[in-house]
């Protein structure tokens, strides 16, 4: 049963109904469409079958239908294109802590992921938005954020009136946007103040320099990302410019959901998906070395660890050609202290050959 039709006015290629494209893209309405093109379908075969297994609703201009995420079965948008909707990845691994953060974003409860850097925690979150059409604002709160970005500031405008410009944090709440605030844990503490009134269970945001008072949109959802609990780091690898966040702060997130290294044969399935080129039993041989690593620096034999995003980054260089000697340094053991590379050489050197040190 095919659930694709070609839009005649421009030979573009539409899933299951060309309705919203034709009002979005082209100004049509359904019914000009029909008396200029009698014998085109507006909606394809299989259409009926999708309206009726995926409990199609309409709401406003928008189908919303019903789709499983991670086991989850989570409400998504029906064509709709906006600049701000992730882009999705086919590769991405899904793990058990993804159905609480998926469960979190369908039932608008306010989800706080934390784990170590670079297992995905940004990732999921934009592949949930992805597959459930919803756009994404993300911001990162490392400091560099300022009250005026996240709030808003006056500004003159061309017609040299003043105005205010509302920041990140009203426009996700007027809009409806998921905004995903990044390294909460590093955030100023005005910031978490001004969270803490939006945070609460029916939240608003009063903005003190216009007097309007902002009510989320019901599609508004806020994730929070972070290296740390807020309790400090253990390990001190997140020491720097992390903060200890207040706890009636915390307290106020309704969901907490641990992220952390994907166990060794997904991961070994995510760089081969990636990086398809590459031998399995080299690739195997690189995440076991990870898993000895990352074992080691939570023994404290390691200052730091390693992450995906690292693994992923030697494949990038390998599938380019490049031998494993001399590839290694400046992707990984340049970055880490010089009492730490010994350990790391070892590892790879037992792992994958003697070549990783060369
Ligand atoms: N489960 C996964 N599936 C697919 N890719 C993953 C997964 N986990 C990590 N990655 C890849 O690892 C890299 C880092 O991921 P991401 O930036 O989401 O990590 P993070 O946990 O947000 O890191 P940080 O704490 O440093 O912000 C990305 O390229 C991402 O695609
Ligand atoms: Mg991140």
């Amino acid at each position: 049963m095919s659930h694709r039709l070609t839009c005649p006015l421009c030979g573009k290629s539409i899933e299951f109904t060309l309705v919203p494209h034709l009002r979005d893209d082209h100004k049509v309405e359904p019914e000009m469409f029909r008396r200029q093109f009698p014998d085109k379908p507006i909606h394809s075969v299989g259409f009926t079958e999708f309206v009726r297994s995926s409990e199609v609703r309409r709401q406003g201009d928008i189908l919303h239908y019903k789709l499983e995420v991670a086991g989850i079965k989570m409400t998504a948008r029906h064509g709709v294109d906006h600049p701000l909707i992730p882009a999705s990845d086919p590769t991405f691994v899904w793990t058990d802590p993804c159905k609480d953060v998926a469960e979190a974003i369908e039932h608008n409860e306010r989800v706080f992921i934390y784990g170590p850097s670079g297992t995905g925690k940004s990732s999921l979150v934009r592949q949930i938005a992805a597959m459930t059409k919803r756009p994404v604002r993300r911001v990162s709160l490392n400091g560099e954020t300022s009250v005026s970005d996240f709030i808003g500031h006056w500004t003159v405008n061309d017609q040299r009136q003043t105005v205010f410009v509302k920041g990140i944090l009203p426009s996700a709440m007027h809009e409806g946007q998921i905004l995903q605030l990044d390294e909460v844990d590093a955030m100023q503490p005005e910031i978490g103040f001004i969270l803490q009134q939006v945070l609460e269970p029916s939240g608003h945001l009063l903005l003190t320099d216009t007097g309007e008072d902002i009510h989320p949109h019901a599609d508004f959802r806020i994730v929070a990302t972070a290296n740390t609990l807020g309790f400090g780091s253990d390990s001190g690898l997140y020491s720097s410019g992390t903060h200890v966040l207040n706890f009636s702060w915390l307290d106020r997130w309704d969901v907490v959901v641990h992220i952390d290294y994907l166990p060794a044969s997904q991961e070994i399935d995510l760089l081969r998906a990636r990086h398809g080129s590459i031998a399995k039993e080299l690739l195997t041989c690189l995440v076991t070395a990870a898993g000895d690593l990352r074992r080691a620096h939570a023994e404290e034999q390691l200052t730091t660890t390693i992450t995906t995003r690292r693994l992923l980054a030697l494949c990038s260089r390998l599938e380019r050609g490049n031998e494993f000697r001399g590839r290694w340094p400046p992707l990984y053991s340049t970055k880490v202290p010089p009492e730490d590379r010994k350990v790391i050489a070892e590892t790879f050197d037992h792992h994958v050959g003697p070549l990783a040190t060369s």
